[in-house]
């Protein structure tokens, strides 16, 4: 079996910033109740006209360049997002088209805000087994166009971005070892009730708001924490390391309280934990390779360093990633 690399990293946010007193001015909360609670300080929204492809597209333009590669040297594009630009056709196959790429291979994957640790797992797969030699893998989110904006236990915390990796064949192999895993035994806990087959858009659904994220946040809290510790504690095991070896760990960005409490009980220290939440909030399956960008741009990614990526979202869905940053 053949290894795989990361090569290029990028990331875009939609120009608009709403911070904490925007939101003070929508709604019955403050800068300092959601600072406390969440870490929040501000997040990126779209405009009306742009689209999850329009994001996705710039981060990997971005991610080109820093590979020094041509769209056309990428054999496959994946998307992780819960609002592709369409139901269908898939938002990879419009962001290939845009980048000027030609009969490449691209589809979406909707596995929410787990969606970048179970792409990566994924794109890794497919680079290691043959299938391809590059990926580009993206994630990508405009969940400001799915919060109700007069909620404010949801409005607060989500925001839009987008990150992008491109993999790559190597004969050394960054891929230590994954844990994936999920329960859809309670899809209400973090879901949107309406739109699908089970519930399809009625009058009588958008008038309940049904069409906008419903979450059930101290249940959803409680989870995040038991499941990011286990899945990081058995993807360590699997890849033979302890956590002592943790170099840089990067979690998903959902609430600075659910990263500290497990990183606490992982015993990582925070100088290893990338956190970017004040600048962007919860962003779903693009919190990860976002904040993998920005800290390789701030030099926090050392040659051989080893990386965790964890995160946990619906499904409920979680998952942990261990990577060793090429050499
Ligand atoms: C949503 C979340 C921030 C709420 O924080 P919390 O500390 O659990 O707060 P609670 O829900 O217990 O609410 C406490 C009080 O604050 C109030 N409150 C909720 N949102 C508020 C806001 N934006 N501003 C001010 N008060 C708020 C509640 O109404 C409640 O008031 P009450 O005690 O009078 O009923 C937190 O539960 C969370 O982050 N959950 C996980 C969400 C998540 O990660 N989702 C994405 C997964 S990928």
């Amino acid at each position: 079996m053949t290894g795989v690399k990361i090569v290029g990293v990028g990331h875009y946010a939609p120009e608009r910033i709403v911070d904490n007193h925007d939101l003070e001015r929508w709604f019955d909360t403050s800068d300092e109740w959601i600072t406390s609670r969440t870490g929040m300080k501000r997040r990126h929204w779209t405009s009306e006209s742009e689209a999850t492809s329009d994001l996705a597209l710039v981060a990997a333009q971005h991610a080109l360049a820093s590979a020094k590669l041509d769209a056309n040297d990428v054999d496959a594009y994946i998307v992780c997002t819960v609002l592709p630009d369409y139901l269908f056709p898939a938002t990879a196959s419009i962001v290939a088209a845009r980048l000027g790429a030609s009969d490449k291979a691209a589809f979406d994957m909707e596995i929410g805000c787990s969606g970048f640790i179970y792409g990566i797992t994924v794109a890794a797969a497919l680079i290691r087994t043959g299938v391809f030699r590059r990926v580009m893998l993206i994630g990508a989110e405009t969940l400001s166009k799915l919060v109700d904006r007069e909620d404010r236990g949801t409005a607060i915390l989500f925001g839009d971005g987008a990150g992008a990796v491109v993999l790559e064949a190597s004969a050394e192999d960054s891929f230590l070892g994954s844990e994936l895993g999920s329960d859809g035994s309670r899809p209400d806990l973090l879901n949107i009730p309406a739109g699908g087959s089970r519930r399809p858009i009625t009058h009588a659904a958008l008038d309940a708001k049904e069409d906008r994220i419903h979450m059930e946040g101290r249940e959803v809290f409680k989870f995040a924490v038991t499941k990011m510790i286990a899945a990081t504690d058995r993807a360590l095991e699997k890849a033979n390391l302890k956590k002592s070896d943790v170099d840089l760990l990067i979690p998903h960005q959902a609430n600075k309280r659910i990263i500290d409490a497990a990183m606490k009980h992982l015993e990582i220290p925070p100088d290893r934990v990338v956190v970017n939440i004040q600048e962007y909030g919860n962003t779903s399956a693009a919190t990860i390779p976002i904040a993998l960008s920005e800290a390789v741009r701030d030099g926090r990614v050392k040659p051989g360093a080893v990386i965790v990526f964890v995160g946990f979202g619906a499904g409920l869905s979680w998952g942990a990633v261990i990577w060793k940053w090429a050499a």
